[in-house]
């Protein structure tokens, strides 16, 4: 397994107030890791950190990726690295379709220009993976999608961009049974041993049929608890309290 990220003792604060207080992590290629934790614990946070959201200052730490220290490198470089990102809340966006939207990213993130055609190739054989209608491409971007559709269409960005890191921040409420199958089977399906995939979830159902490597526990801006799945169906019994103790 190669090491693909390596994240040494970050710290990060927004408007002068720190909220990531000292995280170490690696994440190996070929492995799956879960985020879990109370609300406001910084999950989210970590993942724009990794991405080089601007918003966030990193006061401290390192972060390697690939085994190159990438702190100064912008969003759309870290992008064209391979390091993806979906977003918890995704917006609507006019006036841009499905199609579109994924053919300007894959442009940017690969510095090649989409052929027409090969590329409306490969988005319906991965539309129709995704059981999509492949209809929906020509669509405005979220703008009137459902739940569960939109869940179809972060995954349709992931497997389209392949990324090497990818970063899937889940909402919390909302996913029915069918958007949780969605993102277990487009983790599944994705995910090989030249990638690695991180879930932000509290959602123990999602990660039923995903079998993940890793799953660490936030509180407060630092990883309390490494464990493996047994750690998240003991947090779906206990909850977070025995953790939270831990936290000066
Ligand atoms: N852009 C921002 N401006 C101000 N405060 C922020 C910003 N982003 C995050 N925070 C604060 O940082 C803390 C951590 O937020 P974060 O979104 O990372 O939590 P989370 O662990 O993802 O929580 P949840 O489970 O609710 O999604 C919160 O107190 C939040 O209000
Ligand atoms: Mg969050």
């Amino acid at each position: 397994m190669k090491e693909l990220l390596n994240v040494k003792n970050i710290k990060a604060q927004v408007e002068d107030k720190e909220i990531l207080k000292g995280i170490d992590l690696t994440i190996n290629s070929g492995e799956i890791h879960v985020f879990m934790g109370p609300n406001g614990a910084g999950k989210t946070t970590f993942a724009n950190v990794i991405m080089g959201n601007p918003v966030y200052e990193v006061t401290s730490g390192e972060i390697y990726y690939n085994g190159k220290l990438i702190n100064d490198l912008a969003v759309d470089e870290r992008a064209r690295e391979g390091i993806f990102m979906s977003f918890q809340a995704p917006i609507a966006v006019s006036g841009i379709t499905v199609e579109n939207f994924i053919k300007t990213a894959k442009t940017a993130v690969t510095g090649e220009v989409q052929k027409v055609l090969p590329f409306k190739r490969e988005l319906k054989a991965s539309m129709e993976k995704l059981e999509m209608n492949t209809s929906y491409a020509q669509r405005y971007l979220n703008d009137g999608f459902s739940g569960g559709e939109r869940k179809k269409n972060e995954i349709l960005q992931m497997s389209m961009l392949n990324p090497k890191l990818a970063f899937l921040d889940e909402t919390d409420s909302g996913l029915d049974v069918d958007a949780i199958r969605i993102v277990s089977q487009g983790v599944n399906d994705f995910h090989n041993e030249n990638n690695a995939i991180v879930i932000i979830t509290h959602q123990i159902r999602l990660l039923e049929n995903i079998n993940p490597d890793y799953v660490h526990i936030f509180v407060d801006g630092k990883i309390v608890k490494t464990g493996d799945m047994s750690l998240a169906l003991d947090i779906e019994k206990n909850g977070f309290d025995a953790y939270k103790k831990d936290v000066k």
